[in-house]
């Protein structure tokens, strides 16, 4: 298995990005999250599956292997190259979710409120270290109903089959070029430059 890395995979070129995120992140922030480290993720997620083809099975053990150590990374880079699709992909609208009616009907029932949801978000957000992400996922294996989940670096906090409709990355590296210590702007910002109507997409896509 090999992992494609392409320029221009968000839903908007680079240049676009500058002007489209500019209240969200720094344009500066925007190619080097994206062109460097998003493009890290999926480059270390080809080198391990290379190394995979190799290792010995016979020497894996509970202390040190090859084999292990490799498994251990697997899981941080395929959960960080995947949230960070994410990432790109909610962002670039404006934050209006009337036009994801379908997702936002199920956060309604859910959380009581968009504004109930969203001050849990935040706070979810808020909470993650300072390598970590907020999410709103759908529980499709075991509640069937929308949850915002705090993960600390890219896979600790995960639940089983919670598909990521929304994912805001709170690594320092996100924001502090322009904010500096300030996550809640950030986190303010990201959620007001929401793109709905892509959420909703993938709901219909993955959850109805
Ligand atoms: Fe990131």
């Amino acid at each position: 298995m090999s992992y494609e890395w392409k320029t221009g995979k968000r839903p908007y070129s680079d240049e676009e990005a500058k002007t489209l995120l500019k209240n969200v992140i720094s344009p500066e922030t925007s190619d080097w999250h994206y062109n460097k480290h998003h493009k890290g993720y999926v480059a270390a997620l080809n080198t391990i599956e290379k190394g995979l083809e190799t290792a010995d099975r016979s020497k894996a053990n509970g202390n040190y292997s090859e084999l292990g150590e490799l498994k251990r990374r697997f899981t941080w880079n395929h959960s960080g190259a995947l949230l960070h699709d994410v990432y790109w992909n909610v962002l670039g609208g404006d934050g209006d979710p009337r036009k994801g009616p379908q997702v936002l009907a199920a956060i309604e029932k859910e959380f009581g409120s968009f504004e109930k949801w969203k001050e849990d978000f935040k706070a979810t957000a808020f909470s993650a270290k300072l390598s970590g992400w907020g999410l709103l996922v759908y529980d499709s294996l075991y509640s069937q109903r929308p949850l915002n989940v705090l993960v600390d670096e890219h896979q600790y906090g995960a639940i089983w089959g919670g598909i990521p409709l929304i994912a805001l990355d709170v690594f320092e590296h996100a924001y502090y070029h322009k904010d500096g210590p300030g996550r809640a702007v950030y986190i303010d910002n990201f959620i007001n430059s929401l793109h709905w109507g892509r959420i909703n997409e993938k709901f219909i896509k993955y959850v109805k």
